[in-house]
């Protein structure tokens, strides 16, 4: 049986190619911004490793460093020290390797209102030097894809969020990235066109390209990911499989059934339910 083929009958691709080069590794990764005010250590010594084929999701409260890890290791952001690569490519030597590899969606998505869903897909196609007939096939394919067919032809100006979403979502794919990196691709949508974008996450994944996504929904991390990490404070505190981390904190606090991944994220970023209610109170773990 070849791999896509199995991966359509078992529905979740195995991380197969463990032991070769990984999809994404980082090691040390540091980010300092100055400003007037001095430096922000946003991202304080990072190592990663995601293998390809996984869905590897990237969590953490806000400010903790995902989208300035996502920009470095997309080649969008200086490193301010440590090493990244992708798909066995060094982002900071070879950038433009790097980002022929990956796709990216970023937190603000950088659409034009005034094209059409089609027009961005095959100008998109253009810019990664494919011919006329190869980036309008692409784009057909694609606006399929996110189910966006009916809708091609109008102006993004007239798109809901979601549709937006899902076009930026296209667009990262246009030229078969190997990694895919979604940098809160759910944000804002209504829970219907979430249930789109995981299905979409799910059917990429299935065609063998690695998805490392931030969330802020846990739920939606323990529905997709392999792997997680979760950042705070420019720091990584925990890595595993959802399963992994949740029997840790059973065991570790002796519960008497599985916590959620909520409470792995609340115990590992020293939050409580209440200070995350809105009390004004800091309890630490
Ligand atoms: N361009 C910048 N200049 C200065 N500081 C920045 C800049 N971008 C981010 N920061 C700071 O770096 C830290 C990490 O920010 P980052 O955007 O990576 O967090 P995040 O985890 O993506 O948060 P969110 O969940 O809100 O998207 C924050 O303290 C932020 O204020
Ligand atoms: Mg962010």
């Amino acid at each position: 049986m070849d791999n896509v083929t199995r991966v359509i009958e078992e529905g979740r691709p195995e991380p197969e190619r463990i032991g070769t080069t990984p999809a994404v590794q980082a090691e040390a990764l540091v980010k300092h911004y100055r400003s007037r005010s001095g430096v922000i250590e946003a991202v304080r010594g990072v190592d990663l490793r995601v293998e390809a084929g996984e869905v590897f999701g990237f969590l953490g409260p806000n400010g903790a460093g995902k989208s300035t890890t996502v920009r470095m290791l997309t080649t969008l952001l200086s490193i301010t020290s440590g090493t990244a690569h992708v798909a066995g490519v060094d982002v900071a030597r070879e950038p433009d390797a790097a980002r022929r590899r990956i796709g990216v969606a970023l937190q603000e998505a950088g659409l034009d209102p005034r094209q059409t869903g089609r027009e961005l897909l095959v100008l998109q196609g253009r810019l990664f030097a494919m011919s006329p007939r190869e980036a309008s096939a692409r784009a057909e394919e694609l606006l399929s894809l996110v189910e966006l067919e009916e809708a091609a032809d109008r102006r993004i100006k007239g798109y809901s969020g979601g549709m937006k979403r899902r076009l930026d979502l296209a667009s990262a794919l246009v030229h078969e990235p190997e990694v895919l990196f979604l940098d809160e691709p759910t944000t804002g949508l209504d829970p219907a066109s979430r249930l789109t974008v995981w299905e979409e996450m799910r059917r990429i994944n299935a065609r063998g390209t690695t998805v490392f996504l931030t969330t802020q929904y846990l739920e939606e991390a323990d529905q997709l990911c392999d792997r997680i990490a979760i950042i705070d404070d420019g720091r990584i505190v925990r890595e595993g499989s959802p399963a992994q981390l949740k029997a840790e904190l059973r065991e570790r606090q002796a519960l008497a059934s599985d916590p959620t991944l909520d409470d792995v994220f609340l115990d590992a970023t020293g939050r409580t339910r209440g200070r995350v209610a809105g009390d004004v109170q800091e309890v630490s773990a």
